[in-house]
């Protein structure tokens, strides 16, 4: 066995100000604020949630209020880190979330950014092309014709402005954020599915060295 030690992530003192990334992004799509939905008590939620594997296509508006309540920006405040820190429903290492999320809809061959403190989506002009072999390995994964697809890709310079060794700090909120939204998509009564596979080697080539990475994928929808 061989396990990669990632180290031990330590705040560094001074921090390491980083320049996030700028996207080439085309259309904007503004989603609906989250309707008030008729959803189970949280601990229902935690005892009931399973991964389900069947995808009917889900409608713009469940997928705004998918977004609304696992993913968006409930609060955000400067730091001196050279971006924003923020607070959402899933928790993340230094309130940092270095981890984008990647939209694919079905009956779209576009790809869309969720910009979690607008609440909009943002086409990404060049992702059709470099990722259209994602879209593929991820069918063959879990065959779901109809889920819409999300890709976390994390930009590491975010965690890594902020801690030395932060590498695991990353894998461990991409946990965290897919554990908050296999939680919402059960609330709100949608079937989810996380897949193993990271994205890679496609994620990556979004960006120039090492910017960006593919650090996980999971399949939404309704059920059918
Ligand atoms: C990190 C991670 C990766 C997963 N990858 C896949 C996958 O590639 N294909 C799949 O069908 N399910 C995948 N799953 C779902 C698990 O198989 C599922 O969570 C497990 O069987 C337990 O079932 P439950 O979620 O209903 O409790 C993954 C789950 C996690 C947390």
């Amino acid at each position: 066995m061989t396990w990669i030690d990632l180290g031990n992530p330590l705040p560094k003192h001074p921090s390491d100000p980083y320049q996030p990334f700028r996207w080439a992004t085309g259309k904007i799509q503004r989603l609906p604020a989250g309707s008030t939905v008729a959803s189970p008590a949280v601990l229902e939620v935690l005892q009931q949630r399973r991964t389900v594997r069947q995808f009917a296509s889900l409608e713009d508006e469940g997928l705004a209020d998918f977004l609304w309540y696992a993913c968006r920006a409930h609060e955000t405040w400067p730091s001196d880190l050279g971006f924003e820190l923020e607070s959402r429903a899933s928790p993340s290492a230094g309130a940092i979330h270095p981890i984008h999320l990647l939209i694919k809809r079905p009956n779209d061959l576009r790809w869309w950014l969720y910009e979690p403190r607008g609440h909009f989506l943002a086409e990404l002009t060049t992702a059709p092309k470099v990722l259209n072999g994602l879209c593929e390995h991820s069918q063959q994964v879990v065959d779901a014709p109809h889920a819409t697809l999300i890709l976390f890709l994390a930009e590491p310079g975010k965690t890594l402005a902020k801690y030395q060794e932060g590498c695991s700090l990353i894998w461990r909120d991409a946990g965290a954020q897919l554990a908050t939204m296999a939680l919402a998509a059960y609330g709100l009564g949608l079937n989810f599915c996380p897949l193993g596979i990271t994205g890679e080697p496609w994620a990556s080539a979004l960006a120039e060295e090492g910017q960006l990475v593919g650090v996980g994928l999971a399949f939404l929808g309704l059920a059918p």
